[in-house]
């Protein structure tokens, strides 16, 4: 039976950061309120110029030294991102090129944020058909981009950052199941209108380039989704709530984290929170968290990890791991 495992992490963080006594000056806010409803107080910003390709890229780098892989080894890069730098070419062949990892195969997956989660189900299925051996994978957002800086009930929410895993096979588990899932008929409740087909200027009054959430709803469907989907995770990969030595989870409000955490009966102490200093970084929140679990030294091998997300679509998308 082949695994996929992760043999390195790395992440890369803006270096602009944006308090929340800096978004009092553009909007009507407070530190308190952020703090109290999301958990945030500080988020990255891309500097003028620096790409979502760019912070993928730093990451990537980090990751496959973490590993002990060179670039030219990678069969397989998927990248999760909602933000690519261009059109087109996809992030992911920007960023293969730049690493010198050219001819493997290289794609993006817009699963917002659960793009991350995404790219690694998908890496996950390429590793253990046999069909590669070293894969990179990758969430990597500049969300800042399209954030409406008048609109308070969004700008204090979202923040820059991108997190790499290297996935290699191996006959020792690894990863254990992911769980990929989607319901289109939230679109309403989580988008951006603009887009190629639906056109670059949009009519919808107010609307321009930028996310548009009914924020409550949102965090009512987050939570009840991800309650239900712990469930299914653990069951795919027959394990218990105790089985699980760390969740790793979405950082888009702490108090879903915390839902999810109660649901799994897991203390604050086994849960990654990072939320505080990067707010919500869309695909690039679970492998940042992860990176600096392992970076830190909280997470050990051998420990059982379990990653979720949701996000715009809404798609929503989980991982249980034997690190
Ligand atoms: O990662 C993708 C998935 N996204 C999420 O998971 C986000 C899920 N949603 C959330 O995290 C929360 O719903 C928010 C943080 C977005 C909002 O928190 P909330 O507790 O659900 O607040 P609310 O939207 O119900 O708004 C409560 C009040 C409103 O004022 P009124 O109508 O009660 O007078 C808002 O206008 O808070 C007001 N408000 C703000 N006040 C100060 C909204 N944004 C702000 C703000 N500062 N930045």
């Amino acid at each position: 039976m082949i695994y996929s495992r992760i043999a390195g992490t790395g992440s890369y963080l803006p270096e602009q950061i944006v308090s929340n006594a800096d978004l009092e000056k553009l909007v009507d806010t407070t530190d308190e309120w952020i703090a109290s409803r999301t958990g945030i107080r500080e988020r990255r910003k891309a500097a003028e110029g620096e790409t979502t390709g760019d912070l993928a890229f730093h990451a990537s780098t980090r990751a496959l030294e973490a590993a002990g892989v060179a670039a030219s080894e990678i069969e397989l890069i998927v990248l999760g991102t909602t933000t690519p730098d261009i059109i087109f070419p996809s992030t992911a062949c920007l960023l293969q090129h730049r690493l010198g990892a050219n001819g493997c195969a290289a794609f993006d997956v817009n699963a917002a944020c659960s793009g991350f989660m995404y790219a690694l189900g998908v890496a996950d299925q390429f590793v253990r058909s046999g069909q590669v051996k070293k894969a990179l994978v990758v969430g990597a957002e500049t969300l800042t981009r399209m954030l409406d800086y008048s609109d308070r009930s969004t700008c204090v929410l979202f923040g820059d950052g991108a997190g790499a895993v290297v996935l290699e096979a191996s006959s020792e588990p690894g990863i254990l199941t992911t769980r990929l899932h989607a319901d289109g008929g939230y679109k309403h409740l989580l988008y951006n209108p603009v887009g190629v087909s639906a056109g670059f200027r949009h009519d919808e009054p107010n609307a321009g380039v930028r996310v548009m959430m009914t924020g409550n709803e949102v965090f009512k469907v987050a939570v009840k989704t991800l309650d239900r989907m712990v469930g299914e995770t653990l069951n795919a990969a027959g394990m218990a709530e105790k089985d699980v030595d760390w969740l790793i989870p979405h950082q888009a409000n702490l108090r879903i984290i915390e839902a999810t955490a109660k649901r799994l009966k897991l203390p604050m102490e086994r849960v990654i929170v990072t939320v505080d200093r990067h707010g919500n970084t869309s695909s690039g929140s679970v492998p940042l968290a992860l990176d600096e679990a392992v970076r830190s030294g909280k997470v050990q091998r051998g420990q059982n990890l379990l990653l979720e997300a949701f996000g715009g679509g809404f798609t929503w998308a989980s991982a249980l791991l034997r690190y």
